[in-house]
């Protein structure tokens, strides 16, 4: 059984470790694997890929932008393998979410269903900051063996024409689910799993869609997608890795999908946590596994936190928090942007 591993973070790969985990026993997996975009694949490591070394072989362009057509695939290979063993490990009408970039979505998609899960829907998790990443190619243009006069027309035709990277403003999520055994009705009174908790509302007390937000964006969006901004403190000051999620958006879906509270959240790449402190905030039981030591002991730091500090992860204060806009929402039109700007809830 999984006693051993229950509410534990377990070091080393998820294909080495993921088989020791028994058949039928996990409720949700809810995790936030490499996008497999450059070096940032299943041997991620953070040094590497910031290092200058690594940009050199990328020829300088920052992670996440070399273009290989290898990348989808291996990708797809390696986490239809994954998607195995969650497949197993999941009780029947068990939920997998799973993460990705818009990029590689459609291969992760494609590697879960055909292991045989159903792919109920895709999450949308909208945001508004993000690092635009395309390029001029002003820099180009100066090395060509052409004349000066040729140069400055050309780039005055290409003024505002930039490499294709649009700003990315979203990332996909893909809901799956194992096949429940009869009907849905017969699955939940034997694993107590399955379906979907609708009184979990999102934004002002809307019904939870498949779109949601962590950003205010507008009166409408926030109305309808808004769950809480990341808190500043969620995080933890000690926390160095790059891509932790926000707390409220694993809230969410742990509270969307699992019933019991012997409910067990599987996290495969936990990282620094994240999905394990919002399964333990929720009185859920939780397993974690990452290749990388040094995120391990933040995503430790992380829980043994939450059993001191107990204001720091304040529930009601957390709950008050995910119904941002059950007090109406006042916004005012900036003169300046002509945007409307929350200011005040
Ligand atoms: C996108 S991050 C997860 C971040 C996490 N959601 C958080 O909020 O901190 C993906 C994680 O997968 C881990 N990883 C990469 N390859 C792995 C493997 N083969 N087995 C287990 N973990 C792996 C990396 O160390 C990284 O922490």
């Amino acid at each position: 059984m999984n006693g051993k591993h229950l509410n534990k973070i377990i070091h080393g790969d998820a294909l080495q470790i993921l088989p020791n985990i028994a058949d039928n026993t996990v409720d949700l997996v809810l995790t936030d694997p490499p996008y497999f975009l450059d070096k940032m694949d299943a041997g991620w490591d953070e040094k590497k890929v910031s290092s200058k070394k690594y940009h050199h072989v990328v020829k300088s362009l920052p992670a996440g932008m070399k273009f290989d057509r290898e990348q989808g695939k291996n990708f797809y290979k390696w986490y239809y393998k994954i998607s195995k063993e969650i497949l197993r490990v999941l009780k029947p009408g068990g939920f997998f979410f799973s993460f990705s970039s818009p990029r590689l979505y459609h291969r992760m998609v494609c590697a879960i269903d055909d292991i045989g899960f159903f792919i109920r829907d895709s999450f949308i998790w909208l945001y508004t900051q993000n690092q635009p990443k395309a390029m001029s190619l002003n820099h180009f243009i100066d090395k060509l063996n052409e004349n000066e006069q040729t140069k400055t027309n050309l780039k005055k035709q290409l003024l505002g024409w930039k490499t294709p990277q649009i700003k990315s403003c979203f990332e996909p999520i893909v809901m799956a689910q194992k096949e429940p055994e009869g009907t849905f009705l017969e699955n939940f009174r034997k694993y107590k799993v399955g379906l979907l908790n609708t009184d979990v509302k999102i934004g002002q007390d809307m019904f939870p869609a498949n779109v949601v937000s962590t950003d205010t964006i507008n009166e409408v969006v926030d109305k309808c997608f808004l769950i809480s901004k990341p808190d500043k403190k969620e995080k933890g000051n000690f926390n160095i890795h790059k891509t932790v999620k926000p707390l409220s958006l694993c809230e969410h879906i742990i509270k969307l999908t699992t019933y019991s509270d012997e409910a067990v959240v599987l996290d495969p790449f936990c990282g620094s946590g994240t999905t394990l402190v919002a399964a333990k905030i929720l009185g859920r039981k939780f397993i974690g596994i990452d290749i990388n030591k040094e995120y391990i002991e933040i995503a430790k730091l992380r829980i043994e936190e939450m059993n001191g500090d107990v204001t720091r992860y304040n529930i009601s204060g957390r709950e008050k928090q995910l119904r941002i806009c059950d007090k109406k929402a006042v916004y005012k039109i900036s003169r300046k942007s002509k945007q409307q700007l929350l200011i005040k809830s």
